[in-house]
């Protein structure tokens, strides 16, 4: 059982989500797998409504806040993301961390708060390419996940992990099979020690970074890569099927 999740980012409005829920058809193998959606939220409540919506397909929102409601212009609470039909909620991802200036205390703290509501988190954990030149990729991604397993006050509530490397998103570049199961080793042993071997297994670590329907399956036999966190290959239907194929 692999994890599929298509990060839309700043695409799709709610038209063209109810376009792609009525030309999706997902593959015969998309009951083994857990498939996930992250439409901008805006479009989120089109794609609960979608009819063409398969039950399979779970929705998430890209972001949220830390705090739970107030004067804070523009942002949106895990409570009302989950009231609006979502699960599962991204946090971390490297655009907010980079783009938006997020540092690890405001990622483990949206992290908190969307356990705490009831969304699952996905955190997002990568390391730059001037960090990776630097041989710093283990430094950053366990000083990344150290942050929201500090947060981690109850066994309680699921959560997932997203290894993905800064310098592989949306550049066509992808971390080779080898460099993913490094870094999603190093990922896994620290889960064991913070949360104990039994707990830590039910975190899948996805991949992201230039997934595509072409190199999906590769990098999901890597070792300790448990799913797959797509952005641009997850827009169109058609590829999103056959991502959710190369899943076996
Ligand atoms: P990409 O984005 O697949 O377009 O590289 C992945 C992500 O940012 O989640």
């Amino acid at each position: 059982m692999a994890v599929v999740a298509g990060n839309w980012k700043m695409h799709h409005g709610p038209r063209a989500t109810r376009a792609f829920f009525s030309s999706l058809t997902l593959p015969s193998n998309a009951g083994s797998h857990e498939i996930l959606v992250f439409p901008s939220a805006v479009s989120l409540a089109a794609a609960v409504a979608a009819p063409e919506r398969d039950p399979l397909v779970q929705l998430g929102v890209q972001n949220i806040h830390w705090e739970d409601k107030g004067a804070f212009t523009g942002e949106i609470s895990a409570s009302m993301a989950r009231e609006a039909g979502a699960a599962f909620t991204l946090v971390g991802h490297s655009e907010r961390r980079h783009v938006f200036g997020e540092t690890d205390e405001e990622v483990a703290r949206k992290f908190k708060a969307a356990r705490q509501a009831g969304l699952v988190p996905v955190a997002c954990v990568g390391e730059t390419l001037e960090e990776r030149r630097a041989n710093r990729v283990e430094e950053v991604i366990l000083r990344q996940l150290d942050a929201v397993l500090s947060s981690v006050d109850s066994a309680e509530g699921r959560f997932l992990l997203a290894y993905e490397p800064v310098w592989a998103i949306g550049t066509g570049e992808t971390a080779t099979p080898a460099d993913a199961a490094a870094a999603h080793g190093t990922l896994r042993a620290r889960l064991d020690e913070a949360l104990g071997p039994s707990r830590a297994a039910r975190v899948p670590i996805l991949y992201g970074g230039s997934v595509k329907p072409g190199n999906a399956r590769e990098l999901l036999t890597a070792s300790n890569v448990d799913g797959v966190l797509v952005g641009g290959a997850s827009l169109d239907a058609a590829s999103f099927a056959a991502l959710v194929e190369a899943a076996g």
